[in-house]
């Protein structure tokens, strides 16, 4: 379906040309002076020049085009050139009808859908997780959801950091309580236990614990580093470990990432492309694209127009042991080969910009990846405390992500048992599905590649630009649809009418807004764009509702018409909640 303002413009088009002028200079704009107009066409100042007439009266000439236009109910030229332009309720009503019967509410899918990888999350497997790993699930969720939206095949892929040395660690700590255990027997020729030697609750206990012994003894990592050795080069009984590692961190990173609404169509991680690496490190060296320098492996990456100096792809260490450009660049390996993607859109914090940058040219120079493949970095910023440094506890620690959720949800608990509306179980419920709103409205609603400040008492409020207030401005419209069916009415076949005040003009015109808004927020990956609109369109809705008396209108058509509208509110409001990864609940 066509976007609003493009219907406008083609209408301003056939203007321009009746009235001589080329239709170039049509172009129509939001009005910046909302006192005055709804839009503004500034075509007739552009125009001047090349006709050499004052921009007036090309305004005026156009404009007496527009009399008699179903489009506008309202076109003036105005000193110095401008003309200034209000849609007419009929035709606003129209579109809107026809948005509300369309597919998609009228966004259009793409016309050659592509296939994306989406490469969010990113949890390092038996470590906590934390605040950053909840804006990269956060924002890559959304993401996901719009491009999907639009109609392309997309692939979520978690990328889990499940190779690395915390695994020695684990290991070494495990032989250390337990030595007697057959994984650590050398010689030990059997099957291993089906269940793990430790649960989680033992794993999240085990590993901070290893982390900081390590920094103090030198032998003790020393042995870590050995033990991710071994299971890097494929011992047996550590493999063993790792699988147990991994089920019993997998199932609590489900648990985890099911809470915050958020689902991967692919649990793959660093582990599963360590296969790809002699092969790839073969055809580099072999291509002449590798070289060694001071014993490590690298891939020069820099650029002639750099300005800042960008450092070689690491791929092996003197040592032999690959890394993390290694790793990044085998997983695009098996990506071409498995999933053969359009676009590859990586959320990732922002200050690994440099790694991404490197890995990137390095895939591309050497053909790991087809050339018109796009790989996108999509970085984001740090979540400070108040106090305007990274997100710590009260007791200084990094925030555990469920702890985080937890201060939240009963934050909202407090607030909605206040509000009465709801008790008991269901409040608990409530509390869980606002408070998650809270914290994933209050990060996306700021640009991602922005710091921001997590601020509790700001997200969890119901007033302002907050989570909450979004969705209890859906309770709102729910609960007054519910109350119109209960007496009786029926929802079926309403239409929407010509709006007769100007606040319900104004919230058919933001509700207009819908398809461009999201076609924006697609091309531009941009899901602050999406929280913008859903709070203009929200307070669009609240000021349409104080000022109008909407169950009590006597009118029986008139109030078919508001509950139309507020259908299609309701809609557009619950279709963009979904596309950042939350819902409302019927009360609040
Ligand atoms: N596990 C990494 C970390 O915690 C993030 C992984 C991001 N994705 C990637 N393909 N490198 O920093």
């Amino acid at each position: 379906m066509k976007r609003f303002l493009k219907l406008i413009t083609m209408e301003m088009e056939e203007a321009f040309r009746a009235a001589g002028y080329d239709e170039a200079y049509a172009k129509v704009s939001l009005s910046n002076r909302p006192d005055l107009c709804e839009y503004q066409c500034n075509g007739a100042l552009v125009a001047a020049k090349a006709y050499k007439k004052a921009p007036i009266m090309i305004a005026k000439d156009v404009t007496a085009h527009l009399q008699e236009s179903a489009v506008f109910s309202y076109a003036e030229a105005v000193n110095p050139g401008f003309i200034n332009l209000k849609a007419a309720p009929g035709f606003t009503a129209e579109f809107l009808n026809e948005m509300a019967g369309a597919e998609n509410l009228g966004v259009e899918k793409e016309t050659k859908p592509k296939t994306i990888m989406i490469d969010y999350g990113g949890p390092n497997v038996a470590k906590p997780l934390h605040v950053g790993h909840l804006r990269s699930a956060i924002i890559g969720e959304s993401v996901k959801r719009i491009v999907r939206f639009k109609g392309n095949q997309v692939i979520g892929d978690i990328h889990l950091g499940d190779w690395g040395y915390q695994m020695g660690l684990i290991i070494t700590e495990l032989e250390k309580r337990k030595p007697e255990l057959p994984y650590f027997q050398e010689d030990y020729e059997g099957e291993y236990p089906q269940e793990a030697p430790f649960t989680i609750g033992e794993l999240e206990e085990i590993y901070p614990t290893a982390s900081a012994y390590a920094k103090e003894n030198e032998e003790y990592r020393e042995k870590a580093l050995q033990a991710t050795f071994l299971l890097q080069s494929g011992r047996r009984g550590y493999r063993a470990i790792w699988q147990h590692i991994m089920q019993v961190s997998v199932a609590d990173l489900k648990k985890n990432y099911s809470v915050l609404n958020v689902d991967f169509d692919l649990w793959k991680g660093e582990a599963d492309v360590q296969k790809y690496i002699p092969d790839m490190v073969h055809m580099l060296k072999e291509k002449g694209f590798a070289r060694y320098d001071e014993g490590a492996l690298v891939v020069d990456v820099a650029e002639e127009d750099d300005n800042k100096a960008v450092p070689p792809c690491m791929i092996l260490k003197s040592d032999g042991a690959a890394l993390y450009d290694t790793t990044d660049l085998a997983t695009l390996i098996e990506r071409e080969s498995l999933y053969k993607p359009d676009q590859i859109i990586y959320v990732v914090d922002k200050r690994q910009e440099l790694h991404f940058v490197q890995v990137f040219r390095c895939a591309k120079k050497t053909g790991i990846v087809r050339p018109e493949v796009d790989l996108k970095y999509l970085g984001f910023g740090t979540m400070n405390g108040k106090d305007g440094k990274p997100f710590k506890t009260r007791e200084g620690g990094v925030m555990r992500l469920e702890n985080l959720l937890r201060e939240i949800t009963e934050e909202m608990r407090k607030k909605i048992m206040d509000n009465r509306t709801v008790t008991g179980e269901e409040a608990e419920a409530t509390a869980r599905t606002v408070g998650l709103a809270a914290v994933k409205y209050g990060d996306l609603s700021n640009q991602a590649s922005k710091d921001y400040i997590f601020d509790v008492d700001r997200f969890t409020s119901f007033e302002g630009n907050t989570g909450p207030y979004i969705l209890y401005t859906i309770v709102r419209i729910k609960s007054i649809l519910n109350k119109y069916q209960e007496s009786g009415g029926s929802m079926d076949a309403l239409r929407i009418r010509e709006p007769e005040s100007d606040c319900e003009k104004a919230l058919m015109l933001e509700t207009a807004k819908f398809n461009e808004v999201i076609d924006t927020v697609y091309e531009e990956i941009a899901p602050h764009k999406l929280c913008a609109y859903i709070y203009d369109a929200a307070n669009a809705f609240n000021k349409f509702y104080h000022d109008t008396r909407i169950l009590a209108e006597e009118d029986e058509e008139k109030k078919a018409g508001y509950l139309a509208l507020l259908k299609l509110t309701k809609e557009v409001l619950e279709v963009c909640i979904d596309l950042l990864g939350f819902e409302a609940p019927e009360r609040m």
